[in-house]
């Protein structure tokens, strides 16, 4: 059923799914014509800003919808879907699942959105009517809780400061983030991986700046009381709307992060560009006090925050991956 050509046509497609700092920890094995193996490169963690692996987890999942999608335009479907077990390991990578692909698989509404989605974290455009008219298509979604532009956006956008900058105080924290950015067009790791520039719409003054912010002036600057202002990204928060994104409770990650991944490729659909704001969520603090304003259905967590709006149309279309070579083991 299965070649390795269309294994790596597969494959690149599934490898435009997000992964948290763009980290991409999920590798890919051809077992038999019918099983592909999903691994896990244990290198690829981020200790301090995802302790429990969470969103590590939430990525394989965003990668396995990934495939799914890219199946479907085959005519193929993931018909079995078996977790390992935790002390599974291939060639030392560990086992996340084992899938069987079938025949029977139909083009996904949400494949056409695939190409075209990728984090936007600069300003939207000005609130328009078609904002208005897609974010309530949008708030039909099962999945997210739709807030509209105004001064409940700015609240959370001031609070995502808040806990962003709680967070850069913690060393740790900043110096994952700062060696997962990759802020110089000459770091030979640009359009593989990580944050760069240009994803993080950031020109190339701007990115100098933000790896000495970030970097050896971070603790003279907070001294100052000026490492939060130069932090802020409120301005850009609020230019958009704001999607709460809840799944059930008590929901392995990996479901998640493929219900993850179709609620962004929702928002591409029509027409939003968007990016998370994790530690919203993350925080305990900000997750209650985000809850006690937009309380979500009985039985639901909030997983994730997105910014989102209309994005200018110059905006930046590349997307670091690692070469697919890379992902098949
Ligand atoms: C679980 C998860 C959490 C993420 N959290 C953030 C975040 O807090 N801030 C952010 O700017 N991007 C966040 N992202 C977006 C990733 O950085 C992004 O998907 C990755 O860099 C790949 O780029 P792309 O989305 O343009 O394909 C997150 C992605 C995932 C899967």
């Amino acid at each position: 059923m299965l070649d390795s050509d269309l294994f790596r046509t597969l494959i690149a497609e599934a490898s435009l799914a997000p992964s948290v700092h763009n980290i991409q920890p999920t590798r890919w094995r051809l077992l038999a014509a019918d099983t592909v193996l999903v691994l896990e490169d244990g290198e690829r963690r981020l200790p301090a800003a995802d302790p429990t692996g969470h969103d590590v987890r939430l990525s394989h999942g965003a990668a396995i919808e990934g495939l799914s999608l890219a199946c479907g335009g085959h005519g193929l479907r993931i018909a079995r879907m078996e977790l390992g077990d935790g002390s599974d390991e291939v060639s030392g990578l560990r086992v996340i699942a084992r899938l069987t692909l079938g025949p029977g698989g139909a083009v996904d509404s949400l494949a056409s959105a695939v190409a075209g989605r990728r984090s936007w974290r600069g300003r939207f455009l000005p609130a328009a009517g078609e904002l208005q008219e897609a974010l309530q298509r949008l708030a039909a979604a099962p999945d997210l809780l739709v807030v509209p532009s105004g001064s409940a956006v700015v609240e959370i956008a001031e609070l995502a400061d808040r806990v962003g900058f709680h967070f850069l105080c913690e060393d740790a924290h900043r110096r994952e983030l700062l060696a997962w950015m990759r802020l110089s067009r000459h770091d030979s790791r640009y359009g593989r991986d990580g944050l760069n520039a240009e994803a993080m719409a950031l020109g190339s003054v701007e990115a100098m700046g933000a790896s000495l912010v970030l970097g050896p002036l971070f603790p003279l600057l907070k001294r100052l009381g000026l490492a939060e202002p130069l932090t802020r990204e409120r301005s850009k928060t609020a230019s958009g709307a704001i999607a709460l994104f809840h799944r059930p409770l008590g929901e392995d990650p990996l479901e998640t992060g493929r219900a993850f991944y179709r609620a962004w490729l929702s928002m591409e659909a029509q027409g939003l560009g968007a990016c998370p704001i994790s530690v919203l969520a993350d925080w305990p603090v900000s997750n209650a006090a985000l809850l006690a304003r937009h309380p979500l259905p009985a039985g639901r967590r909030l997983v994730n925050v997105f910014r989102l709006g209309r994005v200018p149309p110059d905006a930046a279309s590349h997307r670091a991956r690692l070469p697919v070579a890379e992902l098949i083991v």
